[in-house]
């Protein structure tokens, strides 16, 4: 085994490389293997069905650190911040591998409260905000219409966040799929990984139905399903499962304009520009299952007409469940594993469209020149390892 990231580097045209393969072709997996491939990587993803159609399908496409982060969460805020400011790049550099526009969409995110509960809980969650030095600003319910007149004539007050953004998460996967090709990177859909491989305590290849592909190095990056992947020691899978979240589209008609992401109690509208408004989403602890259930959507539409009452006459276009890839701290796992030429992409939870660039750059830098941003320092996959625990034994 000769590889090593520098012979990639010199040798992006070398036909005898081994690839890169990547377990699983969600955002996560597609963007790195894209990165990879437009530098010169040989690089294979694998997907077990249609590739982008799980959780990066069925999610909003918030990018929104600002409005998600909770008291606890400062090393997420860092993160999810950093990779908002990357997306600008990201999209650009798409636009010229895909020949498509994934277009940002910046019109800010309005989070509401309808009684005075929620005004107590918005005002706590906007001080935390001003102490961390974010822009933020304070409105009355008054104020909160002036910027949204299809909010709820109940809002008593609100947060204005005009840095959290969003981005149509399907077109996006649509573009990195295409990118991928371009790059000359190869998508095997409906082949799933069965395991990985090793040789001599590394890493050096993958096994699916059809045969063994050897492999450089491996990137696991299957969202909830990352712990199924076989042949790595049970004690160093990644600790992900699914969380299910259930999620509505609406469809706007052409007299109706929701131009602003609303967040609301237990709810939140995400207008897109071709005329869906996605209503989300419930959290679920419910394994892998996908059924969508009459007290779900029950919920998901009252909570969502309680913020945006016209809502009412909308028709609906779409119920789906996805399942977000939840680790047992809920933040994501990236980085290198101890287990050589193995490396985690996952437990992106509800906030993998949004990381989707941070882990791109950071897991195609790891593998192509061995260099960390240090963004994903608290987020790597050793963290979970009992001490002293190595891949010793693989
Ligand atoms: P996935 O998109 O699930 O992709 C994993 C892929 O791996 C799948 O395609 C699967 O087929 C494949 N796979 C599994 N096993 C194998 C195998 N053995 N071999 C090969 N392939 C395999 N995030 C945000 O940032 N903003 C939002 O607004 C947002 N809203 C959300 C709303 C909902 C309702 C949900 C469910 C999620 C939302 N998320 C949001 C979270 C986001 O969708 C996920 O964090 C992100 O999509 C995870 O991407 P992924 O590529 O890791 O997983
Ligand atoms: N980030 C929104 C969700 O996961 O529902």
């Amino acid at each position: 085994m000769d590889w090593s990231p520098e012979v990639t580097e010199r040798n992006p045209g070398d036909s005898a490389q081994r690839p890169v393969c990547i377990v699983g072709g969600g955002v996560i997996g597609l963007a790195i293997g894209w990165r990879l491939a437009r530098k010169g990587a040989a690089v294979e993803v694998f997907d077990l069905s249609t590739a982008g159609r799980g959780a990066s399908w069925a999610a909003a496409g918030m990018l929104a650190p600002l409005s998600e982060v909770g008291f606890e969460d400062e090393g997420f805020l860092s993160l999810g911040r950093e990779s908002l400011r990357l997306y600008p790049q990201f999209l650009e550099e798409l636009k010229e591998d895909a020949g498509v526009e994934v277009r940002l969409d910046t019109q800010g995110t309005l989070i509401i409260g309808l009684d005075r509960d929620d005004a107590e809980r918005l005002r706590r969650l906007c001080e935390f905000r001003e102490h961390l030095g974010l822009p933020v600003k304070w409105l009355s319910g008054t104020e909160a219409r002036e910027i949204e007149p299809l909010v709820s004539p109940r809002t008593s007050s609100a947060i204005w966040i005009p840095d959290d953004h969003q981005v149509d998460n399907r077109a996006l996967v649509e573009a990195l799929k295409t990118a991928l090709r371009k790059c000359g990177g190869t998508l095997h859909e409906n082949r799933p990984v069965e395991a990985v491989l090793n040789e001599e305590g590394r890493v050096n290849g993958v096994k699916t139905e059809e045969g063994e592909i050897g492999a450089a190095c491996v990137v696991i990056a299957a969202g909830c399903w990352s712990k199924q992947i076989g042949g790595i020691p049970k004690e160093l899978l990644p600790p992900v499962r699914p969380v299910k979240g259930q999620i509505i589209t609406l469809r706007q008609d052409k007299l109706y304009s929701l131009p602003h992401v609303i967040r609301a109690p237990d709810a939140y509208l995400v207008p897109k520009g071709d005329g869906r408004i996605i209503l989300g989403a419930s959290e679920e602890e419910m394994g892998f299952d996908t059924t969508i259930t009459a007290g779900a959507v029950y919920r998901l539409l009252e909570r969502g007409w309680w913020a945006v009452p016209s809502i009412y006459d909308l028709e609906i276009q779409e119920i789906v469940a996805g399942l977000r890839p939840g680790s047992r701290d809920h933040d994501p796992i990236v980085g290198k594993t101890t287990i050589e030429g193995l490396y985690y992409a996952t437990g992106h939870y509800r906030h993998g469209i949004l990381l989707t660039p941070a882990t791109a750059f950071e897991v195609s830098d790891l593998i192509l020149e061995g260099r960390s941003s240090g963004v994903f320092a608290p987020f790597g996959p050793t963290r979970f390892l009992p001490a002293g625990e190595s891949a010793v034994g693989w």
